[in-house]
């Protein structure tokens, strides 16, 4: 064994030999940190100790047995089950990554807020302290018998701790603050991180007991330490939104038991997150009518249409180069919507600041969400409003075509059932539907089209 020293990107995990100013992997400045690491003589498989019984494992036959598997157990947070594919699979490690003071301690607390006798939970946490936890649930009324607190860090006394109470569940508030002292790597380091969160999978894939993984995302929204661990979990389940929003979302952005498209929609009220159910309901509450520069789409999240209104604002600029602000959608695809609506339609965005916002601090990363936004823009640099009650989807191509969207039936009954009367859906959907009320349904096949849903400057 011999003691070496390397740097390591605290960003990506990517290991250099002398320190640099900036990352060439991941571009992040001042992020290395110098570790000291010991090469061991003979070099093991990577994760060599996660790979349980690998020594003694044969091939076998993918319909031999192996269903009894996957055990899972509904938490009782329907959101949070959503997202994660049915509930929580035993000896599965789940990731929980978000900003700080999104809420990440408060949804745990409350998914074993009703963790009874039978079920035992050890909750670690590294960065409360116990009457802190102890006043936290009993601001969201809750006293789950099987739930024990334990504030320590060292990972050590965890699993030793984890072998007497021989828990159904582990949560460890936050890996970042958990260390392994036999680690030359200071606490917090990618080492660390990596070095525990190995422990831990070992230990669910050995015991049957899930661990749920807390990880705090860095300002620019990577996740710090915890993107590395990304490949070693199960699943990575993402809080998303804005602190200041009431509304929260709750995305799988990996899932080895369910697919990664789903959300879990909450709200954070004075007694903790609670579950909306109806999420489109709630985020067309508010919509505004009769005001230029609104309009309404609905998105699929995964099996749910979820309706939302887009807000655009396109003023004179007053800077050297036009702004552009995309809150909510992505910056690239505005700025391609931009450039398509300028082409195709003469619309003088250069000369305007342009302003986009999804209400309820809801992100839609999907193209089907394209024809909106171009509507929004359109409505705003005229000054004409969209007619009242009128919804659209589809996605834009660049000669300024309208694209079918997937799951169009389900979009037009959602919207129908929110009282829509006018949903404008691209005309290669109209061709391929059947067994379904048309009567409100406008097919556009492109951009130009849009200008006949604006109100005239006399409505
Ligand atoms: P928290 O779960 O501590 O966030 P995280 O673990 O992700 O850092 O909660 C963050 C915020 O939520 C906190 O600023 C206060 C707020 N909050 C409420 O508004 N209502 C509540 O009932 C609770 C428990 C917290
Ligand atoms: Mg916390």
């Amino acid at each position: 064994m011999k003691n070496n020293v390397a740097y390591i990107c605290r960003e990506c995990g990517a290991k250099s030999m002398k320190w640099l100013g900036k990352c060439p992997t991941c571009g992040s400045w001042d992020s290395f940190d110098e570790e000291e690491y010991s090469a061991p003589a003979v070099a093991k498989p990577r994760h060599a100790s996660l790979i349980t019984s690998a020594v003694d494992a044969i091939p076998q036959k993918i319909t031999d047995g192996g269903d009894e598997l996957v055990e899972r157990t509904l938490t009782g947070v329907g959101e949070f089950d959503r997202v994660l594919g049915g509930g929580i699979v035993a000896g599965s490690v789940v990731l929980l990554s978000g900003e700080p003071g999104i809420g990440k301690s408060t949804l745990l607390l409350q998914i074993f807020a009703r963790a009874g006798k039978d079920t035992k939970v050890l909750y670690v946490s590294g960065e409360e302290s116990f009457s802190q936890i102890k006043m936290r649930a009993k601001r969201l009324g809750i006293e789950p018998e099987g739930l024990y607190l334990y504030t320590e860090t060292d990972v050590t006394k965890i699993l030793a701790a984890a072998d007497k109470l021989a828990p159904d569940y582990i949560v460890v508030d936050s890996i970042q603050t958990v260390y392994d002292p036999a680690s030359p790597s200071a606490p917090g380091s990618i080492n660390q991180v990596k070095g525990c969160a190995a422990a831990f999978v070992s230990r669910a894939k050995n015991t049957g007991c899930a661990v749920l993984l807390v990880g705090h995302v860095n300002k620019e929204g990577g996740i710090s330490g915890p993107k590395v661990l990304e490949h070693i979990v199960d699943a990575v389940i993402h809080f998303e939104g804005d602190r200041t929003q009431a509304y929260r979302m709750v995305r799988a952005v990996k899932n080895r038991f369910g697919s990664t498209n789903e959300i879990g929609v909450f709200e954070m009220t004075e007694r903790g997150l609670s579950e909306v159910e109806n999420p489109s309901e709630t985020l067309m509450s508010e919509a505004t009518e009769g005001v230029s520069g609104c309009a309404a789409v609905c998105v699929m999240e995964g099996t749910r249409p979820i309706i939302a209104e887009i807000q655009a604002l396109v003023t004179p600029t007053v800077f050297p180069a036009a702004r552009r602000n995309a809150n909510g959608v992505d910056y690239n695809r505005l700025c391609l919507i931009i450039a398509v609506l300028e082409k195709r339609l003469g619309l003088k965005f250069y000369q305007n600041d342009v302003y986009i916002n999804v209400t309820g601090g809801l992100r839609l990363d999907t193209p089907s969400a394209d024809v909106a936004i171009a509507l929004a823009l359109i409505s705003s640099i005229t000054d004409r409003p969209v007619k009242n009650k009128t919804l659209c989807f589809g996605e834009l191509g660049l000669a300024g075509e309208c694209r079918a969207a997937s799951f169009a039936e389900i979009r037009i009954k959602e919207a129908k059932r929110l009282g829509f009367e006018t949903v404008i859906i691209p005309k290669k959907n109209k061709e391929k539907m059947v067994g379904i009320d048309s009567e409100g349904v406008m097919p556009v096949g492109s951009v130009y089209e849009l200008l006949t849903v604006l109100k005239q400057k006399n409505d």
